[in-house]
């Protein structure tokens, strides 16, 4: 991993006024109970390890009329006389048996189909995972050659005019044999029906059937859980109309992981190798005790798949770390990405953060491993729906990229990626998948007047104090981590602060249309809008020329913002200074700005523990600006107008046009 070097310096704390010491000890005192209770419920160290146990498990061992048990141990029905099977299976299909010996089970018997066949599985509702087993050879004097079906479950066309021998022919490296797996909802009352349909003159067959049942919410989430459709401005939402089938689950660094430990539903994950670019990356691997949490559960993945990764090793500036996935032209994916902390390095903010490229896009900028999860050895994962297109129309295969680079752009403190897991889904095109388009909503003025306020001032000024005698204690160990110039021997400038043009910031809000407008003060418009191609969301301020912030606050702005980074300092994306417009664009800040919580709003109202996080938030954000530049920033405007909250109600400091430059 590679180091970004940084100045080491002891920060000079803020000198501070002893009455207003004492006033506020009570404050500082509550806060402190207070907080400790909120670290407390925050991360639960000692989650038990809950497998998953399905509801509905059916193996089915096609062509077989006796119950066989396979390599796994796992015991399958025979389907000559099963619940399952039509009554008049012997009539309608025909049986076959592989001659090789050295052939397991389920792919020792097959059923062959002349004519339409269907099983019925009768399930509880909610979604299955559907796994059909082939071996495709010569059954019964038959040619596979000239074995063409397709394939239906209630309302989804799984598989269309598909040949299993061709399928495993174009397999690198070769097999013998091949799993589908699909994912498909069956309502309540419903009976999964999986139905075999030869083409003309044609036959289909099948060795094996497993339906296994999964948690309500793993994969298909709902409109609760939009997802971001990579390269559009648009959200996309997998609901139960959607089918899903599983083309890669990998455990990226690590080694096979085999159904039988997986969490339950007799996942099998792959090892990545065979889908890295050049060979690069390094493969830490690290035993932690792996922490599950209620938004990442314990049947999320195995914990042997989180504590396996690939990283970028010493040369991670050269490369991109990079995968390929052959798919089909023409359909949307759905890719889920799989992170955990493990390495010793990486245990805090914006230590490790990334770029993630979908085929050649930006998917995200500012991944921040722990940032989202919280802690090393917390799994997470993150999900992207992208259209795989050709442009030509010419081929029907390409390859699926994936990539990461360091975002030197935040300042973190290694030059680094990390991915422990990956799976990769093809989605049904009849799916009633629904695109929605990221609605801009609307809220009052950025910049409000300086009204009220006075209590959370104080508790945040409570919480300085507070803070402040922790920090004496840390400092021993510690060194500071927050100011963090990158070593002269890197070219960065413009990844620290962008320069846009003007037609970029136009294309980024419509022309600068009053519907993305989101705030307004003297000083003239606040926008939202889109740049790289809508992978990301920006808040850009716009200064109206006859405003009385002028050039002044507009250069002070840039210049101490783009010497900043903080998770409690609203970060500066860029800038744009052309025709005489002076723009300056930021983070979009998800929960905008505390004050439209705090009064005169129809939102709902804050709880306590969250205003307390919030004041702790700013809190730290103040003490940076004071503490740990080579001279002290002093904000000269604090008030809840210039606190900002992002998506996970995170306090971040805003507005540095008055600020000024201390001893
Ligand atoms: C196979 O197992 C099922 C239960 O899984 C049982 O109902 C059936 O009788 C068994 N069939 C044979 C031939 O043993
Ligand atoms: C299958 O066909 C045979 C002869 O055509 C018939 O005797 C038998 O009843 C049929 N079995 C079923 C289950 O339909
Ligand atoms: C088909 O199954 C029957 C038992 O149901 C068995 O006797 C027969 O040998 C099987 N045929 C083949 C070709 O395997
Ligand atoms: C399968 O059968 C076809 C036609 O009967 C024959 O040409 C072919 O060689 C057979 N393939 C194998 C692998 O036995
Ligand atoms: C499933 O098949 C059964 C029998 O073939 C049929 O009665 C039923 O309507 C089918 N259900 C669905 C959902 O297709
Ligand atoms: C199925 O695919 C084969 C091989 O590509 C092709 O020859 C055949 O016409 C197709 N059948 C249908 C019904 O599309
Ligand atoms: C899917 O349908 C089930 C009822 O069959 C419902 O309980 C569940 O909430 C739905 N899930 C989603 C993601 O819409
Ligand atoms: C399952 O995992 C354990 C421990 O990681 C390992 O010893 C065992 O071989 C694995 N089982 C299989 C079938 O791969
Ligand atoms: C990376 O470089 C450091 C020091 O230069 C070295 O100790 C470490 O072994 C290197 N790691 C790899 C994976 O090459
Ligand atoms: C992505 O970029 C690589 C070269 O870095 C190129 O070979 C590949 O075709 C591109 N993929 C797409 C989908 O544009
Ligand atoms: C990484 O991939 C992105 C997207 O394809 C590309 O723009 C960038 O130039 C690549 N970086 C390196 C160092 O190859």
């Amino acid at each position: 991993m590679i180091k970004i070097s940084h100045h080491h310096q002891t920060p000079s704390l803020p000198k501070l006024n002893p009455m207003l010491i004492s006033t506020l000890q009570l404050s500082s005192f509550l806060c402190l109970l207070l907080s400790t209770t909120i670290t407390a419920a925050a991360v639960d160290d000692n989650s038990p390890w809950l497998p998953y146990t399905p509801t509905d498990y059916i193996l089915l061992d096609c062509g077989s009329s006796s119950n066989t048990t396979d390599a796994s141990l796992r015991s399958w029905d025979g389907d000559v006389r099963s619940q399952f099977s039509p009554s008049n299976i012997e009539n309608t299909s025909s049986n076959a048996t592989s001659s090789k010996s050295v052939i397991q089970v389920p792919y020792k018997t097959s059923r062959i189909f002349h004519s339409q066949f269907t099983y019925s599985f009768p399930v509880s509702a909610g979604p299955k995972f559907i796994r059909l087993y082939f071996y495709p050879v010569n059954y019964s004097e038959l040619d596979i050659t000239n074995s063409f079906f397709s394939l239906t479950s209630n309302d989804y066309t799984l598989l269309n005019n598909f040949s299993a021998f061709l399928t495993v022919s174009a397999m690198k490296p070769a097999v013998a044999s091949l799993i589908k797996e699909f994912i498909v909802n069956v309502r309540d009352n419903q009976i999964l029906n999986i139905t075999f349909c030869p083409s003309p003159n044609s036959y289909a067959f099948v060795n094996g059937i497993e339906v296994v049942s999964m948690p309500e919410n793993l994969y298909i989430r709902g409109n609760d859980h939009p997802i971001p459709l990579v390269s559009e401005n648009q959200r996309f939402y997998i609901d139960n109309n959607s089918a899903l089938e599983t083309l890669y689950r990998l455990n990226v660094g690590g080694n096979e992981v085999s159904i039988t430990n997986d969490t339950g539903m007799f996942r099998l994950w792959s090892p990545d190798d065979d889908y890295t670019y050049e060979d690069y990356g390094f493969t830490p691997h690290r035993d932690v005790a792996i922490r599950y949490r209620q938004e990442t559960p314990p049947y999320t993945a195995p914990k042997i798949i989180y504590t396996t990764t690939r990283t970028m090793g010493n040369d991670s500036l050269r490369y991109n770390l990079t995968w390929r996935f052959p798919v089909d032209t023409g359909f949307y994916y759905l890719l889920r990405l799989h992170f955990c902390e493990i390495q010793l390095e990486v245990t805090l903010e914006n230590q490790r953060v990334f770029i993630i490229y979908i085929n050649n896009q930006t998917a995200e900028r500012r991944a921040d491993v722990i940032y989202w999860s919280g802690g090393t050895g917390i799994p997470v994962f993150k999900d992207y729906v992208i259209m795989v297109t050709d442009p030509d129309g010419r081929r029907s295969k390409q390859d699926l990229w994936l990539a990461m680079y360091p975002d030197l752009h935040f300042r973190p403190e290694y030059a680094d990626a990390i991915l422990n897991g990956l799976e990769i889904f093809k989605l049904s095109e009849t799916a009633g998948v629904k695109k929605h388009n990221n609605k801009t909503s609307s809220f009052p003025a950025i910049i409000g007047s300086v009204a009220g306020g006075g209590s959370i001032l104080v508790l945040i000024f409570g919480f300085w104090i507070f803070r402040r005698r922790r920090r004496v204690k840390d400092l021993g160990s510690k060194k500071p981590k927050s100011w963090i110039p990158l070593s002269s021997g890197l070219s960065l400038s413009s990844d620290l602060c962008r320069r846009f043009s003007l037609e970029e910031m136009k294309s980024a809000t419509c022309n600068f249309d009053d519907s993305f407008v989101i705030g307004a003060g003297g000083f003239g418009n606040v926008y939202k809008g889109h740049i790289d191609n809508g992978a990301t969301t920006v808040a850009i301020k716009r200064l109206n020329p006859s405003s009385n912030q002028g050039v002044h606050e507009f250069q002070t702005e840039i210049e101490m913002l783009s010497k900043l980074r903080h998770l409690h300092v609203v970060s500066l994306i860029g800038y744009c200074h052309d025709n005489c417009e002076m723009i300056i664009v930021y983070d979009y800040m998800v929960h905008e700005i505390l004050r439209d919580h705090l009064y005169k709003s129809n939102k709902p109202c804050l709880p306590w523990k969250q205003r307390l996080q919030i004041c702790i938030g700013a809190v730290k954000g103040l003490h940076y600006l004071h503490t740990s530049a080579n001279r002290t920033i002093i904000h000269h405007d604090v008030k809840s107008t210039n606190i900002l909250l992002d998506e996970k109600w995170v306090a971040k400091i805003s507005d540095f046009g008055l600020s000024k430059l201390g001893p």
